[in-house]
């Protein structure tokens, strides 16, 4: 945790395999935030309107994720991935972190992943 700098953003699978996540760190803090200021978030990179990947475009600076690649859709990384603008009509799924020493861990998902049934098959 200490190593990540805001605006660093790292990439992984969550909460299946092959379901593509982002982490990233704020220079806010933010809903459902942990570590330092409360500014480092997590969210699924399918955006909610069509499921195209978002996390090519998180400028964490800005706390944004967008706009999607597809139909420009932006979401509000501080406040639980709210919709700003676009076509999507869903929030962006975002990841429960929790913290232990030191380190960040995922704990579920708020919110359902794009193209999904449920978040656990
Ligand atoms: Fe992202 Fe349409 S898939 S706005």
């Amino acid at each position: 945790m200490d190593e990540l700098s805001v605006g660093d953003t790292v990439e992984f699978e969550y909460p299946l395999d092959g379901s593509g996540t982002f982490l990233t760190r704020l220079s806010e803090a933010a809903n459902g935030g942990v570590g330092p200021g409360d500014g480092i978030v997590a969210f699924s990179n399918l955006c909610t309107h069509m499921g195209c990947a978002v996390s090519g475009n998180v400028e964490s600076d800005r706390g944004v994720a967008g706009p999607c690649p597809c139909h420009y859709t932006t979401f509000d990384l501080a406040k639980g991935g709210l919709v700003i603008m676009g076509p999507a009509t869903t929030d962006l799924p975002q990841v429960r972190l929790d913290v232990e020493d030191g380190d960040v861990f995922a704990t579920g998902m708020a919110g359902l992943v794009h193209g999904r049934r449920n978040n656990l098959a």
